[in-house]
This record gives C-alpha cells, sequence and structure tokens, in this order.
C-alpha cells in the first residue's frame, strides 16, 4: 500500500453549525441532537417533520424550493408544498391506501416527485421513490419484490410499467389526474398519521453482487440521522442556498435531497435535465448556491471542462461535498483552487440511512479521507475473525450498531439482512478501508463483487440476468472495470448461443437490449465475447474475481507498453 502524504487542508473561516467535533462527540446522544424536532407524546412523523413544521412555527412564506429546468423556472414556499402535499395525501386516502402500504413514486427530478414521496409518508404508508432512468424489468422487479399497492408516476415514464405482470397493484395514478382530482379538506381532518419511531417510511433498492436488487426498509426514526447530519455535515442555515444533484429514487437524492435540507429549513434547488458542465454552473449563479452535494465523476466530467467555470460568478459558494465514490485528491485541490471552496467527503451507504464518516467544516482535511466518524459512530476496521485491527491496516469497515438511521430489515429477506450483522454488534459495509492515528478513514476498494459506477450502486447479478434474455447471449459475467472518469463502467463478459457470430452490430444490439429492459446506467460500456467463462469447478459458477484480475492484467500491460 503506498500512503501518499497530501497537504491537509485547513477549515475555511467561518461560523459552523458544529464548532467543536472533540466535545460533541464525548457528549452526543441521538434523543439530545434530535430532541426539539418532532417527537409528539412518543409518536412521530417524518413528512411532518420535513415541512409542515415549519408551516407550525411561522416559517410557511419561505422559499422551501426552486425548480429549474431548462427555461422553466417555479418556486414554491413551505406552505405551498404542505397543501400541494396534503392534496396529495388526500387523493391517495380516497383511492384506500394505508398505513404500512407500499407507494411507489416514478417520476423525474420535479417538485412534485418530492411532493408525492412526502404524501406518501405523511399518511404512514411506506415511499418508494424509483430512478427515472428505469426500464420496464427495473421498475417491475422492484414492485413485485414488496408487493406495492399504488404507483404515482407521469405519462411518459408511466408506459414504462407493465401493469399486468405486477399484480399486487391495483392503482396507477398520473401527477396530472392527481392535480385535476377534486379532494376538498374537510374540517378537523387529520391527514399526518402518527406513527411510531420503528414505523416504515421509506423503502430503497440497491445493488448487491449476488441476486437480484433488495429493498432496504428505513423507519420513520431515520429523521433524527438526516437532521442532525444535515445540521453538522451540509452545515445548512437559514440563509443558505442548498443544491443536491442527485435524484429521490437514490439514496443521497431521498435523505440529502429532500429530507435532510428541508428538516433544517433550508430552500433548495430541484433541477430537471441532464448533467451539461455550463448549465450547472449557470444555476450556481443564479440562484447564489451555497452548498452544493453531488459526486465524484460530476466533478471529474467539470474539471475536464477546464475553463467552462470562468465565465460564471461562483463566489456564492461557501462548501461542496461529495458522496458515493473515492474523492480523488485532485479533484479537492481543482475545487480549492478555483473555485476556493473545500469539498467534504461523506461516505455512507443506502443501508446506514445518513452520513457515518465526514469531514466537517470546522475540521482540517487530509485530501484521499473520507474524514472522521459522525459523532455517535464509531468505526471498527475488521480482521475475517470479526476482530478489531491495528490503525493504518486495512481490513473490512464496520460500524458499531445501533445508529438513528440504520436500516429496519430488508424486505422478505432475513438472512440477507442478517449477513449485515455476522460479527455481533457490528454493522458490516462491504468496504475495505483504514483507518490513521488521527481517526481518519482512508477507503481502499469494495469486498465483493458490487459495481460502482459514477458513484451509482450496480449488482452484477441483475445486468447478467438481463444479458442472458436476449437471444444471443448463452453466458454472462459482469464486472466493473476501473475508468478514469466513472470509477468504474460495467463490462460484460459473455459467450454466444450457437448460430450467432461476433459483430459490432450485435454487440450494439445486446447493450440496447440492456440499457431499453434495465436502465442505462446499467448497460455495459464494454462487451466482450468469449469462448468459455471462467467457471468454478464444483459449481460451475461464474468467477467474475477471474474476469476482474483479467482486465487488471491488461491494464497493467497496456501502461507498461504506453510508459505510463
Ligand atoms: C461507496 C451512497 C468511497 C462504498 C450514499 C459504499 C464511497 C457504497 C463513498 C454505497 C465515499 C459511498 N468514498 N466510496 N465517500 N461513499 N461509497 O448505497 O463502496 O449507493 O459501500 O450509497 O458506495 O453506495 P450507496
Amino acid at each position: 500500500m503506498t500512503i501518499v502524504k497530501e497537504k491537509i487542508l485547513a477549515p475555511l473561516p467561518g461560523n459552523y453549525n458544529l464548532e467543536n467535533y472533540d466535545e460533541i462527540r464525548r457528549t452526543f446522544t441521538w434523543e439530545d441532537a434530535s430532541s426539539e424536532l418532532f417527537w409528539k407524546a412518543g409518536k412521530v412523523n417524518a413528512a411532518y417533520a420535513t415541512v409542515d413544521r415549519h408551516v407550525d412555527e411561522g416559517y410557511g412564506d419561505k422559499i422551501a424550493l426552486h425548480y429549474a429546468n431548462g427555461d422553466e423556472r417555479r418556486s414554491l414556499t413551505f406552505r405551498e408544498v404542505k397543501e400541494k402535499t396534503d392534496h396529495y395525501a388526500r387523493v391517495l386516502k380516497k383511492h384506500g391506501v394505508k398505513k404500512g402500504d407500499r407507494v411507489f413514486v416514478f417520476l423525474p427530478k420535479t417538485p412534485e416527485c418530492y411532493i408525492a414521496i412526502l404524501s406518501v409518508i405523511k399518511i404512514g404508508a411506506i415511499a418508494g421513490p424509483l430512478f427515472e432512468a428505469f426500464m420496464e424489468e427495473a421498475v417491475k422487479d422492484r414492485i413485485n419484490d414488496c408487493s406495492g399497492t399504488l404507483l404515482i408516476t407521469d405519462r411518459e415514464l408511466g408506459k414504462r410499467v407493465p401493469r399486468e405482470e405486477i399484480p399486487s397493484l391495483q392503482t396507477v395514478l398520473y401527477d396530472d389526474e392527481i392535480e385535476a382530482e377534486d379532494v376538498e379538506a374537510v374540517p378537523g381532518e387529520e391527514l399526518t398519521e402518527w406513527v411510531g419511531p420503528e414505523d416504515g417510511m421509506l423503502i430503497h433498492y440497491t445493488s448487491g453482487s449476488t441476486g437480484k436488487p433488495k429493498g432496504v426498509l428505513h423507519a420513520h426514526r431515520a429523521v433524527s440521522h438526516h437532521y442532525v447530519s444535515g445540521k453538522w455535515v451540509l452545515d445548512v442555515k437559514d440563509d443558505d442556498v442548498y443544491w443536491c444533484t442527485s435524484h429521490p429514487g437514490w439514496v443521497t437524492g431521498s435523505v440529502y435531497g429532500l429530507f435532510a435540507p428541508w428538516l433544517n429549513r433550508a430552500t433548495v434547488i430541484i433541477q430537471g435535465g441532464r448533467f451539461k458542465a455550463e448549465d450547472w454552473y449557470r444555476l450556481i449563479e443564479e440562484f447564489g448556491v451555497t452548498i452544493w452535494y453531488s459526486a465524484p465523476t460530476a466533478f471529474r466530467m467539470l474539471l475536464s471542462k477546464g475553463d467552462a467555470l470562468k465565465q460564471f460568478d461562483l463566489s456564492s459558494l461557501r462548501h461542496i461535498l461529495s458522496v458515493g465514490e473515492p474523492l480523488n485528491p485532485e479533484v479537492i485541490h481543482w475545487a480549492w483552487n478555483e473555485l476556493g471552496v473545500r469539498i467534504h467527503d461523506t461516505w455512507w451507504m443506502t443501508e446506514t440511512g445518513g452520513h457515518l464518516i465526514v469531514n466537517l467544516p470546522a475540521e482540517p482535511i487530509k485530501p484521499g479521507s473520507m474524514g472522521r466518524p459522525f459523532p455517535g459512530i464509531t468505526v471498527g476496521i475488521l480482521d475475517e475473525n470479526g476482530q478489531e485491527l491495528p490503525r493504518g491496516e486495512v481490513g473490512q469497515l464496520a460500524i458499531r450498531t445501533p445508529w438513528a438511521g440504520l436500516m429496519k430489515e430488508i424486505w422478505g429477506n432475513k438472512d440477507r439482512f442478517d449477513a449485515y450483522f455476522k460479527y455481533e454488534g457490528w454493522y458490516l459495509s462491504g468496504d475495505l478501508a483504514y483507518q490513521d492515528e488521527d481517526d481518519y478513514v482512508f477507503f481502499q476498494s469494495r469486498d465483493d463483487d458490487m459495481i460502482n459506477s459514477s458513484g451509482e450502486r450496480i449488482g452484477p447479478f441483475e445486468v447478467e440476468s438481463k444479458l442472458i434474455e436476449h437471444p444471443a447471449v448463452a453466458e454472462a459475467g459482469v464486472i466493473g472495470k476501473p475508468d478514469p472518469v466513472r470509477g468504474e463502467i460495467v463490462k460484460a463478459f459473455i459467450t454466444l448461443r450457437p448460430g450467432f457470430r461476433e459483430s459490432a452490430e450485435l454487440l450494439e444490439d445486446i447493450r440496447v437490449f440492456v440499457k431499453q429492459g434495465l436502465a442505462a446506467h446499467a448497460a455495459p460500456r464494454e462487451i466482450e465475447v468469449m469462448e468459455e467463462l471462467p467457471k468454478t469447478v464444483i459449481s460451475g459458477k461464474i468467477l467474475r474475481r477471474e474476469l476482474k484480475a483479467l482486465e487488471a492484467k491488461r491494464a497493467e500491460e497496456s501502461s507498461v507498453a504506453t510508459g505510463n
């Protein structure tokens, strides 16, 4: 292991919500940190805490969101968001949605997507947000897995919902239908369902290395994690304009796009449309964004655009946050030199419900490290017997249980849930890392076959399953291949069925088949045809490890050949 000593970045002068890390770490409890919030006679409702509370406390006229998509602009106050959420909630109730029902939201990144999610949670049902790029198979598998009964979508995305293949799905509501529904408020109505902290709130599907995506269920208690991490890590304050670029179908887009900033009463930006460096910079300038949360791939794309930023005034930025994949020191230095701000890396997972390892605004950054444990969090680096390793040694990254945001269950799959807790008292992340003498944690790699492309988690099994549905594909092994911009790309090794011959057209057809059946980000960017795939002798299981080793060997050979 080579440890590159990077220059430590000191905090910028400022007043931060968390000034004294060491002291807070000593005294922290989840109850204290979130007590001002939301327990109403032991009951809670995450949607109430996130939006309605601000209206009740006199902040109804504050701008909750600015929406930008191309030339379109809309802004809504907290009162308007609440009223619209109430309307959606009434429509859901009219259609028979009850506490605990799974209601999916399949919408592009619009205010209505956020509002639909809140409305589901408000009436005590469990919201399942779906990423807008999902295609039929991905949508179907997720709704079927937890027997979703209702789906909110729009006319476009709704075309990708194979209703006849989802037996539990009783109702599909289009956003324009909901808007037009005539449901009046009745005097004395109580739309908010007051639930217990352990009641289900949110289900996010995420990939592992084996099997189909798993439904990670979060409980209402998670909002205390969202709230304190929003306050201390995002460091949002009343006059901040906050922008998280992730879609709520990913956990970053829901927890840090919606809940954490709004629990802290921040004004958020919701931007539709695709990534374009100039558009992104323009948005920061136009709305005076002060805090910006995105992913290393996006920063690397911006960095490669070089001078694009020179024509914009980005001086409103106080700091930037990063998540989802390793953040290269080069990117941190770029932001420091070009924008005069620090990028704070944050580490967490869909399963953890909130930040666990962070760079706080008032603390020094060691570039190359993800930061230090969030208050209330203890990190362990474990060997294969579950014993803690000394500082500096690489091992399995684990977290002492419990904490507020930790998932409640994997839907319908106790074995998969239990596998995270195989060492007593620890949550096992599946990442490899080491921790230095000053508590900073350094990411090394995944400990399994999960693929991380542009910060998006992709399960090889899901892609392989789709590939072999193509008439030409006999077998498939899918891995993440290292890539300088995206971290990894999806690469598929396949064998062909008799009667098929390799050609550029065929490979493109296979790629498009996965893209249109599953999702664009899951489609292999590279497909390689082999005579045979490496397999275990006994069970005949495809050995992704060997495919990875093959790629690594080739990369080494080519770097020797080019002298890089
Ligand atoms: C990876 C995203 C390096 C890691 C919130 C983890 C990271 C997985 C970082 C979770 C980081 C997340 N540096 N790697 N700062 N943050 N990861 O569930 O492998 O989509 O296990 O959650 O992303 O991905 P997920």
